[in-house]
């Protein structure tokens, strides 16, 4: 799959781009370790195998910029799988590339690919101080269930759960919400 606009790419991630989808992997969890449950010492410790494996079971999408990665997100199945339910997981724009709505387009991407794998609903968590990505998901249709854990590591922090319904869903809705 290849999307394009202006210069932003976005590319289904194949298990022999491992070493750039490590590299954009590691280089988000030290950008926003409370961001993700996974630290960046842990995924560190993976190997190559360990990294085909994950991507062969995760249906990732990268973002390039002039041919550069700088962002990608996944649609995971979950260690339960529901036929209708699916998880967002590992949202990430590098600094340099926030603000120009590649996040949209990467939330777009896998709100497509669900609905084409037939599922329902997408599920993801974001911790609760994280206004940016809860912003994001807003503005792409997703809603808080009023479900909550605590964060792995911090305890004054909770993830809270929000999630996406494909009912009536068209390609763009969340994009179409932006215009006035
Ligand atoms: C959350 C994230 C994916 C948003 O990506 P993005 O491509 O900037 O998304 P968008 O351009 O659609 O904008 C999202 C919001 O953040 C704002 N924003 C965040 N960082 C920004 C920056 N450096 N410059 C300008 N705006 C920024 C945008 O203005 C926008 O807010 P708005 O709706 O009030 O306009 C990105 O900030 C990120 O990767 N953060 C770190 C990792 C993370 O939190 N992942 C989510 C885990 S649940």
């Amino acid at each position: 799959m290849t999307d394009r606009a202006g210069e932003v790419e976005l590319h289904v991630v194949s298990p022999d781009e491992w070493e750039t989808h490590r590299a954009l992997r590691l280089e988000m969890l030290l950008d926003s370790p409370d961001a993700f449950w996974t630290t960046h010492a842990e995924a560190a410790a993976m190997d190559e195998a360990q990294w085909r494996e994950r991507i062969v079971g995760t249906f990732h999408v990268m973002a390039t910029l002039d041919g550069e990665p700088v962002g990608s997100v996944g649609l995971w199945p979950g260690r339960e799988p529901d036929p209708d339910e699916t998880n967002l997981i590992a949202m990430y724009v590098a600094p340099r590339a926030r603000g120009q709505r590649v996040g949209e387009r990467l939330v777009t991407a896998v709100q497509d690919a669900a609905v084409r794998e037939g599922r329902r609903r997408i599920h993801l968590e974001v911790t609760s101080s994280n206004a940016p990505a809860i912003r994001l998901y807003e503005r792409m249709g997703f809603v808080f269930t009023g479900a909550s854990s605590p964060h792995p590591r911090r305890a004054e922090l909770e993830e809270r759960a929000m999630v996406w319904t494909a009912l009536g869903y068209r390609s763009g809705d969340g994009r179409a919400k932006v215009a006035p």
